[in-house]
């Protein structure tokens, strides 16, 4: 068969379903969608301190040049790391290149045939694709229901090592995992914890340091998982775990072995923006006081609308592609961008429009909102 018609079969049946994705040149419209939480990402103050720290390196070279086994490498690396497992409370941390990339990086070079992987039914994509590549027995637990959780651990003990893998906070639901329940059962059960901190990193936590760190259960995890292109404003992520652990991956991870090291300016903002965290920032009250109006305004809408979410992430259910599609449009033609959530991204009949709020939102914008849904015919 012919390449060119087979796609084009599916792109058309995209289309039909209402499921054509398509790329967007941003328009500037009031953010209710980047991950940029804290604003981080058009810091002055950093940009200057990045900027700044650039000029003490004196062999500038635009990109790295290497994997980190081979050019890549670099004394700037070895702080960020040494940073970041310091901040994180663990005795190592790995960058990768992404967050999707440390993921698929972690879990498919870690797990082996007879073990077991037990995964909330809604983790990321990227954790899907980790799993996927590993081909192993996969068991999936109802979303944040941990007596789901424990009747599969106690129906299935017959592996050589399991693993428990969730998120601390979800990147579509915006709810917070029980971090405490899943240590403990994850001690009782003797399998291995690892939590993605993808959406926490920044907001939650000593120095922005997660949900694991608020719930006082970094040692009880196996590996986590922090991202740098959400709050941190800036692109990476990093595994943190023991000296073990990491070396293990520099052995044997594929996607950290073949691939370009990150560049300076990246490594700076990362370094620069975690320094930053370290002060009493106003942005993390001026994203929590917005969070408790979001949640009073909410309240009202719920006749209207189902909504989901603890914040700084929400889920204003539409249920029907095509109907939430339309009402994401015709927020973006007054001037909110918000994004609509489709399935399959999400489950069928949970599609969404998907609200994140930030630091620099206002509660004039968030009335904006939420008069536009109301009055939506
Ligand atoms: C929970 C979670 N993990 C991992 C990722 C991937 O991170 P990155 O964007 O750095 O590839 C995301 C991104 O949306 C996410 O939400």
């Amino acid at each position: 068969m012919n390449a060119e018609g087979r796609i084009q079969q599916f792109l058309e049946q995209r289309k039909e379903n209402h499921l054509f994705r398509q790329l967007t040149v941003n328009q500037y419209l009031t953010d209710f969608s980047s991950n940029d939480y804290l604003g981080l990402s058009r810091s002055a103050f950093i940009w200057q301190q990045v900027e700044q720290d650039y000029k003490n390196y004196h062999f500038h070279k635009t990109g790295s040049t290497g994997s980190r086994l081979l050019n890549g490498n670099s004394a700037l690396y070895e702080e960020v790391e040494d940073l970041l497992a310091k901040t994180h409370h663990a005795e190592a941390a790995l960058l990768y290149n992404s967050g999707f990339d440390a993921n698929v990086g972690l879990i498919s070079t870690l797990v082996r045939p007879n073990d077991v992987i037990f995964y909330d039914e809604l983790v990321h994509a990227s954790i899907h694709q980790g799993m996927i590549l590993s081909g192993l027995k996969l068991i999936s637990f109802k979303h944040n229901d941990y007596i789901d959780l424990e009747q599969h651990l106690q129906a299935n003990t017959d592996y050589e090592a399991g693993f428990i893998i969730t998120e601390s906070i979800f990147s579509m639901e915006g709810d917070k995992a029980d971090l405490k329940k899943l240590a403990d059962l994850a001690t009782k059960h003797k399998v291995n914890l690892m939590i993605d901190e993808a959406h926490a990193t920044g907001l939650f936590g000593s120095n922005g340091s997660g949900l694991c760190n608020e719930a006082g259960i970094e040692d009880k995890c196996f590996a986590r998982i922090y991202t740098f292109g959400k709050a941190i404003g800036s692109h990476g992520a990093a595994v943190v775990g023991s000296r073990q652990l990491k070396d293990y991956l520099i052995n044997f991870s594929k996607n950290f072995i073949y691939s370009t090291a990150l560049e300076t300016h990246n490594l700076l903002s990362v370094k620069h923006t975690y320094f930053y965290l370290q002060s009493n920032i106003n942005q993390l009250f001026s994203l929590f006081n917005l969070n408790k109006y979001f949640k009073f305004k909410a309240n009202n809408l719920k006749s209207s609308f189902e909504v989901r979410g603890d914040g700084p992430i929400y889920g204003i259910i539409v249920p029907d592609n095509k109907k939430c599609k339309d009402l994401a449009v015709y927020l973006q033609n007054h001037n909110l961008d918000v994004r609509a959530i489709l399935s399959p991204t999400v489950p069928k009949g949970t599609e969404r429009l998907r609200v994140i709020l930030h630091s620099y939102n206002t509660t004039a914008e968030i009335d904006q909102l939420f008069s536009l849904l109301i009055d939506y015919k």
